[in-house]
Order: C-alpha cells, then structure tokens, then sequence
C-alpha cells in the first residue's frame, strides 16, 4: 500500500465537527463588527515581500525569520526590464489592508474607513500549542484622517473585549501601554539604548543584536537574563511628550467610562514596527506559552510610508486597529469546556423500501427545493440499517415510504426526539414538515 500523506507542519484540517465551533465565531464576529459599523474586506493571501518589510520592519522576526515565500514570477510586461518580484504568504492583515486602502485611494472616498477580516495568515513559527503556521486573525481596521481619535482607540479596544466577551471567553486580561508620537518613540529607544548601554556586555550574541538592530525587542525578550535586566529598569512612561501623555490619559479615562478593565503596562511595545501611541494586547489563563489571544494599536503614519495619504490634506492619515487569533480563542473556550462541537443536524431523513426508491428520490428532491435539508440512502439498504443512519445524521424527522404508505398515497412522519409517528398524504407532506420545523415542534 501506498503511503498516506499528512498536512504540513504547523498546519491544521478544520474537519466538519469542528466546523461549527469555527462558524459560531465567525458568525458572532460579523454581528458585532457590524454592529460597530465595519465592513468586511478580502485581500490576496500573498503580497509583495517589500511589503512587509516597509510596514512591519526588517528586524520584526515575523519578517525576517518566518516570512513563508513563494516562489517569485517574472514580469511579463514587454518593453520592461524582466525583473523577479519575491512574495510571501501574508504573516498579517494590517499591512495588506493599508496596501489595497492607498491602491484604491479610499481616503478619497470616505474620512474614516472601518474595515474588517477574517482570514488566514502564516507564519513560518516553530509549531507547538496555540502556534501554527497557518492560523486564522478576525481583523478590524479604522484607517482615515478622521481616524485620528482617542475615542476611537477606547472603541477599537473595547469592542475587541467585547468580541472576546460575546465568544464566552473568560479570564483573560488587558495590558496598555502607550510608545506617544513618532518622536516620543525615537526618544524612548534612545532612552533605552542608554540605560542598557552597561548592562548589554553579558547577555547573549540575540540579545546584543537585537540591542543594536532594534532596541525595542528587548523588551519582549524570552531570554532570561535579557529579561532580568529588562525588568530591574525603571521604564515609566518618561518616554511621552506632554501630547503624547495626554492622548493617552484620555484613552483611559475613556476606557474607565466605559467599563474596560486594563492594566498599564510599560513594557509592552509589540514586535511590529508601525505603532505609536497606543498599544495593547489580551492573554488568557489556562494557554500556556502561547497566551496572547489579541493584540493591536495605533498605526499612524504607515499610510504615507507605504506611499498613500492625500496631499492636499494637512496631517498624516490616522489609524487603529487589532487581530484576534482565532485558533487560541478555541483553545481558551475549550478550556473552559465551552465550544460548540458537534454534527449539526439534518432536518429529514427519508426511509423506503427498496422498491420505492424513485419516488423516495422524488421526495427527496421536493423537501430540498422547499429548503428543508434531508437525505436519504441511495440503494437498497435495510430499515434498520436506515434508521442508524438517521440517528447518525442527527435526523430531526424520518419519512417513511413503505408498501402500505406507497399503496395509500402517504408518508409516515416519524418525530426522531419524541419517538411518535404520523401518516400524512403524500401531497402535504412538505407543507405539514414546514410547519412543525418553523414551530421546533
Ligand atoms: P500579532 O500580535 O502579531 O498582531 O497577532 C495577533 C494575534 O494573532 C495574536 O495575539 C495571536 O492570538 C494570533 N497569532 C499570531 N501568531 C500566531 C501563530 N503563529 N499561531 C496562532 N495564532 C497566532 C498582528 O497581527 C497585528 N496585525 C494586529 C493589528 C491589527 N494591529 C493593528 N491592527
């Protein structure tokens, strides 16, 4: 026999049990989204390697370890210089978005873009729990020059929290912290560069590059003695300009009002380079290593670093926005013994004897076109052999087309939850199905 083949590494079959753990949160995410006024947008689930490393930064691991190229295409534009283009499997989606934003120049079309995704990313990451190559982000992105607003920060974090909220998920906490204005984070690496200046010299070969290459890593840095060092500093918010701890004090005085409970947090900076002002992050109990199950921020200024932004206006575009991962959402509620697994359930499933098979189909077919979902065995196959076959479906009701029923023009209507059985007329079966399935009798 031939070798079976798995899926690669990393990488998951979402089989039909599971599948409506996976609609249940898609469904939920596309209420609220909406309800806040995002609309959905699909990107290519590949782009351009410069992409990424113009929007998320060249030293961002996610960029130059786990980028998953794909093989690149040669131009095909007579006259032009044939030049090789690289891409990469999109790692996230905030990039792509600010890409198809510029290209389609929405700022021309609205002042405030509220955009949404659901939708795989990959990352080239060492597997383990709640780490996948492949996994799935529900996205929402407020881009625009009306963008720029503390109320939309407060919103754009509590309506994360919300979604996590009407998932069932429990138990998860809210880290803040704000990196202030452009030059706010210029002075808070220097900062750092300078306080760490004398400790560097003992920590590892990383940790000194990264020290280097960029200095806000470190703050996120598993290595222990990178850590100890990180947390014997007195980070503060030293860092913010006047502005810049304003617009934060009133991104939490607009969170209290609303009720989100957070923590500050000033090591949090997030290992993608296009934050300023505020960032944030969401862990939850009970996951392990793998515990952040959102995360997001400001992003000003990286519409006009990948070319967009209208001249004639003054400012830069603003923009917020956050992911959360849905493959640890999953995780958390199964943790909580609280995802929706399970076979779903057919409305009807048609049992005959073998000689009535035609209009058994029939049948079949009639149910179908009046929306209610059924099935049926084709060829000959013992009652009791189509009865498990009901039960397995998770029938609600079984058609029974035997000889007496055939002879008389009548289906018998077997109730699969209260076990009681009915003959109706072949001719009202349908309408008689539709009754009792609107009812949920
Ligand atoms: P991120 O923190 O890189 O941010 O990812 C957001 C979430 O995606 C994480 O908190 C985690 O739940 C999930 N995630 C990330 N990597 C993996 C993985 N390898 N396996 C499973 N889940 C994973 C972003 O992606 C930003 N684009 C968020 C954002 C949107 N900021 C502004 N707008």
């Amino acid at each position: 026999m031939t070798q079976k083949l798995s899926n690669p590494r990393g990488t998951a079959d979402i089989l039909p049990d599971q599948v409506p753990a996976w609609e249940q949160l898609e469904t939920t995410a596309r209420n609220l989204l909406k309800t806040y006024g995002y609309r959905e947008i699909r990107t290519p689930i590949f782009e351009e390697v410069g992409l990424f490393k113009r929007s998320l930064g060249e030293t961002a691991e996610v960029v130059n370890k786990q980028l998953l190229e794909v093989r690149g295409q040669r131009s095909e534009v007579r006259g032009e210089e044939e030049k090789e283009t690289s891409f990469a499997l999109r790692p996230e989606g905030t990039a792509p978005v600010v890409r198809a934003y510029n290209q389609n120049s929405l700022e021309r079309q609205e002042g405030l873009s509220k955009l949404f995704y659901i939708a795989s990313m990959f990352r080239g990451e060492r597997p383990q729990k709640g780490r996948l190559r492949q996994f799935h982000q529900i996205g929402a992105e407020a881009i625009g020059y009306m963008a720029k607003s503390e109320y939309l920060d407060a919103e754009m974090i509590a309506l994360a929290v919300r979604l996590l909220k009407s998932f069932g998920v429990e138990g998860f906490t809210l880290k803040i912290n704000s990196l202030g204005f452009a030059e706010d984070k210029k002075h808070f690496a220097e900062w750092l560069r300078e306080v760490l200046k004398d400790k560097i010299g003992h920590l590892s070969d990383e940790c000194k590059n990264q020290y280097e290459r960029n200095v806000f890593r470190l703050l996120d840095s598993k290595d222990k003695d990178c850590r100890a060092v990180i947390n014997g500093l007195d980070i503060g918010s030293r860092h913010l300009s006047k502005g810049g701890q304003e617009y934060f004090d009133n991104v939490r005085r607009l969170l209290d009002k609303l009720g989100v409970a957070y923590e500050v947090s000033n090591q949090l900076v997030r290992g993608l380079d296009y934050y300023t002002h505020t960032v944030f992050e969401i862990t939850s109990e009970g996951l392990g290593a793998q515990d952040a199950i959102g995360a997001g921020g400001r992003y000003n200024g990286l519409i006009e670093q990948l070319g967009g932004g209208d001249r004639r206006m003054e400012g830069e575009v603003g923009a917020v926005g956050f992911a959360l991962g849905m493959e640890r959402i999953l995780l958390a509620l199964e943790a909580q013994g609280k995802t929706a697994e399970g076979k779903g359930a057919i409305d009807v499933f048609v049992v005959k004897d073998d000689k009535y098979q035609d209009e058994a189909f029939l049948l079949l077919d009639a149910l179908r076109q009046n929306g209610i979902a059924a099935d049926m065995f084709f060829g000959p196959k013992a009652f009791k052999q189509q009865f498990v076959r009901a039960n397995q479906l998770n029938a609600k009701y079984v058609l029974i087309l035997a000889e007496e029923e055939a002879r008389n023009q009548t289906v018998g209507i077997k109730d699969m939850q209260r076990g009681d059985q009915e003959t109706v007329p072949t001719g009202k079966v349908v309408e008689e199905l539709r009754k009792r399935l609107h009812s949920g009798s």
